[in-house]
């Protein structure tokens, strides 16, 4: 009866929407949310065997390394958010800065950005941090053996995975150096990887070592010697992951944790929110030109701080606590008028470089309430392109994600801040967000998107959705999303892009502001758990989580 009851009530709060998820069936179980299937279930799979959801985290991050490519990865980085019945930390495995690198790394001898090479050349890849981003998680909280954590990866890598009909098509799109080498098959064969077999196998056995050290680290710098590279041992020996403390503010009255720098996302994430408690959203009604406008207003601030504020917090002290504050967003908000747009050459100095948005998110809790929310990327897909030869595994180009050269516009005539500069040893500006939400002190969602600088509007509008709008987490992933960002990105004065065109009169209103509206591709692929608190008949109270995984992608919840 209890059961059925809360069934019921799960149910109902994911009425009305079209998105794909699947609602526990029976309680104390736990539940992941992930971009790729095969990976939803190798985390299913050690919560099904007894790990926790650090545990689930660290084998589905290594099977997405096999399974999704282009953002999954050994040869990236991300953040980790975890919550556990102690509170909350984060793991920080973000790429560095080589020793070899400068800030005049992608310049040419006039002082001229050289289009393209933070983006298609070896020297576009940072030290990877993934591996030592999962060993520092495991020894903190891991509770099964780091080598059962590997076995889903290496048996999908060994034994193979049979191609969908999106990644065969992604595969085939993919000609930069060396991938097309790679990324063979037709939809419907099994793609196996032997070499990136073998990397897993060394990193099962011997932990971080496995690739920062002996095969995988020389096959690593002998990459980087045939393609132009400057990753050398001593970077690869050196990397270390961090744990850091997260970033926490508030909602309407829910406490909300995300990430700190080195990711913008975070603050980002509570600079919007912030500005918006100071508006009631459903007065004006949902992507009303009122609302779109107010929403856009806020934006320009939050951008045009991060360009000027964020960087490395170890290299650069980023104003973390002044900037979250909610006396900083009255402040920063008090200039904002609904009949009038704030002109971009209005907006406070700095800019930023063009991010790039395939990165990948997951959500995990396990049945003892713990939760990680984890993003985790390449940068670019499928990074820069070049597979380390023998190790069988993609190096990212998140180089590209510092200011290739601060005070002076680059190639999209935007400018970089001194806090982003190129540095040995640095780690670039993310702007991923791995997002907890609480109500009454308890864990309520935990969520994250990829989309470079849409990373944290995309995380603000499922919150604002959810909790405004009274959307189910569902309808609240679903809904059409928007951005705008400063400095404006492309010819326009001021544009503000759309997934879905708006109602002609919402268009009307924006372009006499002064907007010019812009409609693009998919916005995000967000993977979500909400856990639903109910009281059962017998006034017992029960947990479910229920997951959303973005109709805009091909993730898949999977349950213990
Ligand atoms: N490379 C995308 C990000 O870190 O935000």
């Amino acid at each position: 009866m209890r059961m059925l009851a809360v069934f019921a009530l799960a149910l109902a709060s994911c009425a009305g929407s079209d998105v794909r998820q699947d609602i526990l069936r029976s309680l104390e179980k736990g539940l992941v949310a992930a971009p790729e299937p095969n990976a939803s279930e190798a985390g299913a799979a050690i919560l099904r065997a007894g790990g926790n959801a650090v545990d689930a985290a660290i084998a589905l991050q290594f099977a997405l390394a096999v399974t999704f490519p282009n953002a999954g990865n050994l040869g990236g980085g991300g953040f980790m958010l975890v919550h556990t019945k102690d509170g909350e930390t984060s793991f920080d495995y973000r790429e560095t800065a080589p020793a070899a690198a400068h800030r005049d790394l992608f310049l040419d001898a006039k002082g001229d950005v050289i289009p393209g090479m933070s983006l298609d050349t070896a020297k576009a890849a940072g030290v990877p941090g993934t591996v030592a981003g999962m060993a520092l998680a495991h020894k903190r909280f891991g509770s099964l053996p780091w080598e059962r954590l590997l076995e889903p990866a290496i048996r999908l890598a060994e034994e193979g995975w049979t191609l969908d009909a999106w990644s065969a098509r992604s595969f085939a799109s993919q000609r930069r150096n060396n991938s097309a080498d790679y990324l063979t098959g037709k939809a419907g064969e099994r793609f196996v990887q032997k070499e990136l077999a073998a990397t897993l196998r060394r990193i099962a056995e011997k932990g971080r070592d496995g690739f920062y050290a002996g095969e995988t680290a020389r096959l690593i710098v002998e990459e980087m010697k045939r393609s132009g590279g400057i990753i050398a041992l001593r970077d690869l020996a050196r990397y270390e992951a961090k744990e850091r403390k997260p970033v926490e503010g508030s909602y309407r009255g829910h406490r909300v944790v995300s990430m700190a720098p080195p990711s913008s996302g975070g603050i980002a994430l509570l600079q919007l929110l912030n500005m918006l408690e100071r508006h009631d959203p459903p007065l004006l009604g949902f992507h009303s030109a009122e609302h779109l406008h107010l929403v856009a207003e806020i934006e320009k601030r939050v951008f045009a701080d991060r360009s000027e504020y964020l960087g490395d917090p170890d290299l650069y002290p980023v104003p973390v606590a002044r900037l979250t504050s909610k006396e900083y967003a009255a402040e920063r908000a008090k200039p904002i008028s609904p009949a009038k747009k704030t002109a971009p050459g209005d907006v406070t100095h700095g800019a930023l470089p063009r991010e790039k948005e395939e990165t990948t998110h997951f959500s995990v809790v396990d049945r003892w309430g713990n939760a990680v929310s984890n993003t985790t990327t390449l940068n670019g897909s499928y990074g820069c392109g070049i597979f380390v030869r023998g190790a069988g595994f993609l190096l990212n180009n998140e180089m590209d994600d510092f200011s290739a050269k601060p005070g002076v516009p680059n190639m999209f005539g935007v400018i970089g801040r001194e806090a982003n500069a190129i540095a040995p040893g640095k780690r670039m500006l993310s702007s991923m967000c791995p997002t907890f939400v609480f109500k009454e002190g308890k864990l309520w969602l935990v969520l994250g998107t990829p989309g470079g600088p849409t990373i944290f509007t995309t995380v603000f509008q499922v919150i604002v959705n959810r909790v405004d709008f009274g959307k189910t987490l569902a309808e609240a992933v679903a809904a059409p999303r928007f951005h705008h960002q400063w400095p404006p990105l492309g010819k326009d004065a001021d544009p503000i892009s759309f997934e879905k065109p708006p109602a002609d009169a919402v268009k009307a209103a924006l372009e006499k502001l002064g907007y010019a509206v812009h409609v693009r591709g998919r916005i995000g692929d967000v993977h979500a758990i909400e856990i639903v608190r109910a009281v059962g008949f017998h006034g017992e109270r029960a947990v479910v989580p229920v997951g959303a995984c973005d109709p805009r992608g091909m993730g898949r919840t999977a349950s213990e």
